[in-house]
């Protein structure tokens, strides 16, 4: 399913805010932060000629965010990048002096980071970015997760000191959770996802994405025209498309939103014209997509710069993390693990919808840029569904 935004227009501004947040400035600043990570190095971006030609358009580029940071998904870049922020404002506040990054890990700096506590909800990735910026800065990290998250990424989360809580229900149910016990006891609480009143800490998280664009921008020979980008709460999308907005003006490419047919909080916003929360449906493969209401954030952004918003159904993702795995000609083969490939998908599906190709200007001659958001972060999944 594809729908046009009519909202969006070459002129249409963000929200000031959101043009902070996700602004060449605030984005330089992140890569100098990153600088300061250990297990830093700038991710491939891989071209695709054969898969082109076969799809019939003119170049395919995906970013692989398979091995950023060590985590196996680009949600290594927001949380625990929010992380850092957090304690050094607490640590600029109580030190009464602007505390920089580079003094991170001085005896004062790690003194105030343990006595803080970091809690989120997660269904994968997010919670191990979480866990990973509290244990670099010395803090604690509670990571609460629904049901459905699987024994496997729990450990991983696990495996970097985190406290984890099990809650029953859905994303949405753990994020609701998370917020709730974080109030009581006094913690911070880094959400990817925002909602009224609570847009600080997400917009951080989002400001981390938008490392991917630098980094893509200086290793693309020609700017794309197209890019798909998978959505959970949108988080990604929205920092994505903002920051493309701001950095190229009219020299941005159509944008395409891409969720599971199942979980579509986007797509339906969009449909509805404001951000809506939809009814709960059956799993997703696509298990980091699922989630049933976008963050506030992100709609503001993606309302005002996605050029369409679409769905694919279970088995596009389960096609797009085979073709990656097995690619035709001489591409290289990519690791995508569920959520990774979704943006493929969508391509896929875009150029065999005539009204959705017609719309998007889709050609022989367009370049697209897509994120392989994910590696092999579940591995037994993984083996499963490429095998
Ligand atoms: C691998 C992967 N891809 C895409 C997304 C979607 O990100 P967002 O929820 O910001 O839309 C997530 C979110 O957890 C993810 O882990």
């Amino acid at each position: 399913m594809f729908l046009a935004n009519r909202q969006s227009d070459y002129r249409l501004a963000l929200d000031p805010r959101d043009a902070d947040t996700l602004s060449v400035k605030a984005a330089e600043e992140v890569e100098r932060f990153l600088r300061h990570r250990e297990n830093h190095a700038v991710t491939p971006l891989r071209a695709l000629p054969a898969l082109a030609r076969e799809l019939g358009v003119g170049a395919i580029y995906i970013k692989d965010e398979g091995l950023r940071l060590g985590l196996g998904s680009f949600k290594a870049l927001g949380g625990s990048y929010a992380v850092i922020r957090l304690v050094l404002d607490a640590a600029s506040e109580r030190l009464g002096r602007a505390v920089d990054v580079a003094t991170l890990q001085t005896p004062d700096v790690r003194a105030i980071a343990a006595d803080m506590t970091f809690a989120c909800a997660t269904d994968g990735n997010h919670g191990r970015s979480v866990a990973q910026g509290a244990k670099l800065v010395g803090a604690r990290a509670v990571v609460f997760v629904h049901s459905g998250v699987s024994q496997e990424r729990v450990a991983a989360i696990a495996s970097f000191g985190a406290e984890m809580v099990r809650v029953a229900g859905s994303y949405d149910d753990s994020v609701e959770e998370a917020a709730r016990v974080a109030d009581k006891n006094g913690w911070s609480i880094v959400s990817d996802t925002s909602w009224p009143g609570y847009e600080r800490i997400p917009a951080l998280v989002m400001q981390g994405y938008t490392v991917m664009v630098r980094e893509a921008l200086r290793q693309l020979s020609e700017l794309p025209t197209h890019v798909f980008v998978q959505a959970g709460v949108g988080g990604v999308a929205a920092a994505i498309a903002g920051h493309l907005a701001l950095a190229l003006a009219d020299q941005r490419p159509r944008f395409v939103v891409v969720e599971p047919a199942r979980a579509a909080c986007v797509y339906e916003s969009a449909r509805a014209g404001r951000p809506i929360k939809i009814e709960e449906g059956e799993p997703t493969v696509m298990a980091m997509l699922e989630c049933y209401e976008p963050s506030l954030i992100a709609w503001r952004v993606l309302s005002r710069v996605a050029d369409g918003f679409m769905t694919v159904e279970e088995e596009d993702a389960v096609a797009a993390m085979k073709q990656l795995a097995r690619p035709i000609g001489a591409d290289p083969a990519i690791i995508a693990g569920e959520s990774g490939g979704v943006g493929l998908a969508g391509l896929t599906r875009a150029l065999a919808d005539h009204e959705a190709s017609e719309a998007l200007g889709l050609s022989p001659q367009s370049r697209i840029f897509l994120i392989n958001t994910e590696g092999a972060t579940d591995p037994l999944r993984y083996a499963e569904l490429v095998a």
